[in-house]
């Protein structure tokens, strides 16, 4: 599949088979893939909770509202949160250019330096911000990702935040819930959504 046939094939579908499992090792790779998104300084702040136990989606259930399909038939759900403390694993990246002869040892060691600074100086503000575009990407990317492996995707913005941090008892001082998606071989078919006409939503200059 191209990535035009994925872009042009990619729907909101609510509805899977609940009969299709997906292997971790293919949900790993899937998301490795995704993962080559673009984003601001390389900081790559998305950081991805894959929801599989029956046990917990049960206890999710009450939270997604009218999102109960996908919870219930999807094969799993991925929860995209934005780590405010994403210069904590700046040294991993920096680790990796320096082996991978990207940087030189001094290179590394200034940019760790920036990185600290950046650590105390930047506002929380502005890396939730930030950090929103970064894993809206990474999020489309999983969505097209999941196309090429022969699945389907949802996003959903209607769940109930609080209670899922809860839940999944995740630190809420550190990573901010972005979107959730759900994954898994459709079930049924759709129409295919409208769109505005690109020159109701173009400026040419
Ligand atoms: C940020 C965001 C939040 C969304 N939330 C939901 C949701 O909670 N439930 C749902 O069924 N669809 C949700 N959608 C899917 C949209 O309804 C869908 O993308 C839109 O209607 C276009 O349809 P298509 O994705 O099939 O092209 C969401 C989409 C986005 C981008």
């Amino acid at each position: 599949m191209t990535v035009l046939e994925a872009i042009q094939s990619r729907q909101s579908i609510r509805e899977y088979d609940a009969n299709v499992t997906i292997s971790q090792e293919e949900i790993k790779t899937m998301l490795e893939e995704a993962g080559r998104a673009p984003s601001s300084w390389n900081l790559q702040p998305w950081r991805f909770v894959v929801i599989q136990d029956p046990a917990i989606k049960a206890q999710l259930k009450p939270y997604v509202y009218f999102n109960v399909p996908q919870l219930e038939t999807s094969s799993f759900l991925v929860l995209i949160l934005n780590d405010l403390k994403r210069y904590d694993l700046f040294p991993i990246l920096n680790d990796l250019e320096l082996k991978a002869g990207y940087v030189t040892a001094e290179q590394a060691q200034a940019r760790q330096a920036k990185a600290d600074q950046a650590k105390t100086t930047r506002t929380l503000e502005s890396l939730d911000r930030e950090g929103l575009l970064d894993c809206g990407i990474v999020a489309q990317n999983l969505m097209l990702v999941a196309k090429g492996h022969g699945y389907d995707s949802c996003p959903m913005g209607g769940f109930d935040r609080d209670h899922f941090m809860k839940i999944l008892e995740l630190d809420t001082s550190r990573y901010k819930p972005v979107v959730l998606i759900s994954i898994g071989k459709a079930k049924g078919s759709l129409r295919p959504s409208l769109r505005f006409p690109t020159d109701a939503i173009t400026i040419f200059k």
